[in-house]
């Protein structure tokens, strides 16, 4: 496992971060946490109001904090938000604290992973998969420059992606 004993997850929304993060979580005994959920329990609102209130922008400060602290811990599995790698400070504290799996999926996965999800308020208006077709457009180059895997998880179930992770690390 390279030495380090943290695996980070990063990728779109809809990837099963969260899921398959549980699944590696309880196959390599180490503990599971979610960025998203760890925001939402210290501030005490849902990621949907912070993004109301404070708009993105300071939902992306509380973010990159979050990282910041979490990735200082040991022995994790950390399912990070969807635009947690657009921050320069975010990425270089993923890619240096941890194992960071890139989990790739398609559009098509993405919609149906997403829908009627009030954690995901950048797709709650508009036209959810042109949304996602800028984000991915804006980001995958930054999901594959600190990847050390990249994992394909649309064909695949949880079980099997998880295991081909622990098989390729
Ligand atoms: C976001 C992804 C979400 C959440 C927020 C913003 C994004 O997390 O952090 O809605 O910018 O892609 P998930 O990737 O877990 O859905």
């Amino acid at each position: 496992m390279k030495g380090k004993r943290n695996i980070f997850l990063v990728g779109p929304m809809g990837a099963g971060k969260t899921t398959i993060g549980k699944q590696l979580a309880e196959i390599l005994k180490l503990e599971f946490v979610d960025s998203d959920h760890v925001l939402e329990e210290r501030t005490g609102a849902p990621i949907d109001w912070i993004f109301d209130i404070e708009g993105e922008d300071g939902f992306r400060v509380r973010e990159e904090k979050i990282i910041e602290e979490l990735t200082q811990e040991q022995g994790i599995v950390l399912a990070t938000g969807g635009g947690a790698v657009v921050s320069d400070k975010s990425r270089n504290h993923l890619a240096a604290r941890g194992v960071v799996v890139y989990l790739e999926t398609s559009i098509e996965q993405q919609l149906e992973r997403t829908r009627r999800d009030k954690r995901r308020p950048l797709i709650q208006h508009g036209n959810p998969r042109e949304t996602l077709e800028a984000l991915m457009k804006e980001r995958e180059p930054l999901y594959t420059e600190i990847a050390d895997l990249t994992v394909a998880t649309n064909i695949s179930s949880v079980k099997s992606v998880a295991k081909e992770i622990v098989e390729l690390m």
